[in-house]
């Protein structure tokens, strides 16, 4: 039996974080199309990081917060901080679309490549500091069951469509060992075999 662990949803954050940074990367920035296409990838990944850190916030921290530990507030701290450069970067997405002059383009969309790929940096560092010291020190403090219960009350109000969508969403990202897990949480909380 694992033990139980959060945060296994990083590897498909990990995984949208660096697929937009390698079409940054690539993006013909003359091309105000091309832009567009990145332009709505990074509004849905902007919506996505915003709605993870806020479960975190509201239910994992929730449970440090009863412990009476302060691990979290670095983090919590770090979540606001993330909300600024979110919108720091899609002031840049939207600024690029009056732009006529080639070359202002290409400088402006190179400035764009560094803010998202520093941003990046820091939410990879984020996301392992969760993983490392957020984690040891639920395991430490929590039992079994009140980790669990922070995720099977989503699990258990979840049709099935949304169930499938979620699994189709994360699976492609996991190992086996990850799989097993997720599938017999949902499977507790639900009490069925979805
Ligand atoms: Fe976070
Ligand atoms: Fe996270």
């Amino acid at each position: 039996m694992q033990k139980y662990r959060f945060y296994r949803e990083h590897k498909y954050v990990s995984h949208e974080l660096n697929d937009l940074e390698r079409k940054i990367a690539k993006c013909d920035f003359r091309l105000q199309t091309e832009v567009e296409k990145l332009h709505q990838q990074f509004a849905n990944l902007k919506a996505m990081l915003e709605s993870h850190a806020e479960h975190e916030n509201v239910g994992i921290h929730e449970l440090l917060r009863k412990k009476g530990s302060r691990l979290h507030e670095q983090c919590e701290s770090e979540h606001k901080k993330q909300t600024q450069e979110l919108s720091n970067i899609l002031s840049k997405f939207e600024s690029m679309g009056p732009l006529e002059d080639e070359k202002q383009r290409i400088e402006h969309g190179h400035e764009l490549y560094l803010l998202y790929r520093t941003f990046i940096a820091d939410m990879l560092r984020h996301l392992n500091d969760e993983e490392t010291q957020i984690m040891p020190e639920l395991q430490r403090l929590c039992s079994e069951e009140e980790m669990r219960s922070v995720d099977a009350k989503h699990y258990a109000v979840m049709s099935e469509e949304e169930v499938h969508h979620m699994l189709d969403v994360l699976s492609p990202h996991m190992n086996p060992s990850d799989y097993e897990f997720f599938m017999d949480d949902i499977r507790r909380s639900r009490g069925d075999d979805s």
